[in-house]
């Protein structure tokens, strides 16, 4: 019990409780597998792999969205964290609304409970921002 808030990878509880559940949702396996795309088509670029990792922090893992107008978790490393839940739905951290620009110039640590989530109004959102994740992507490296 004292190990579930934070394992060592491979961490089951995390992948199953955290991750599992929003693969059946259709909007998000197509932006998962559009950013994995992207990702295969730059992945001899580790500053390239470096900020979409930004966006797959910030979306997947640590992502929050506002449903009915009330802020809920869906990132799987939030989910499978009572104390990062905590931390991500209190006052004391920023809330960004979701913007691809915003987070490929936001770094993160994956040592410490995050300062700053991004907030997406729905699944689609993520889906649909792909085109620009795309472009943003290809103006950042030139
Ligand atoms: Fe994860």
């Amino acid at each position: 019990m004292e190990e579930l808030d934070y394992l060592e990878e491979p961490d089951m509880f995390h992948d199953v409780f955290g991750h599992v559940p929003l693969l059946s949702n259709k909007h998000y396996t197509d932006f998962f597998e559009g950013i994995s795309h992207i990702a295969l088509d730059y992945i001899d670029n580790p500053r390239a792999i470096e900020l979409l990792g930004r966006i797959y922090w910030f979306t997947i893992e640590f992502g929050l969205i506002r449903e009915s107008g009330e802020l809920k978790v869906y990132g799987a490393g939030i989910m499978s964290s009572y104390g990062e839940t905590k931390n991500s739905l209190s006052d004391n951290t920023e809330k960004f609304l979701f913007d691809v620009e915003h987070v490929f110039n936001s770094d993160f640590r994956t040592d410490i409970l995050q300062e700053r989530y991004f907030v997406i109004d729905s699944y689609e959102q993520l889906y649909t921002s792909i085109p620009e994740i795309k472009s943003k992507l290809k103006e950042l490296l030139s």
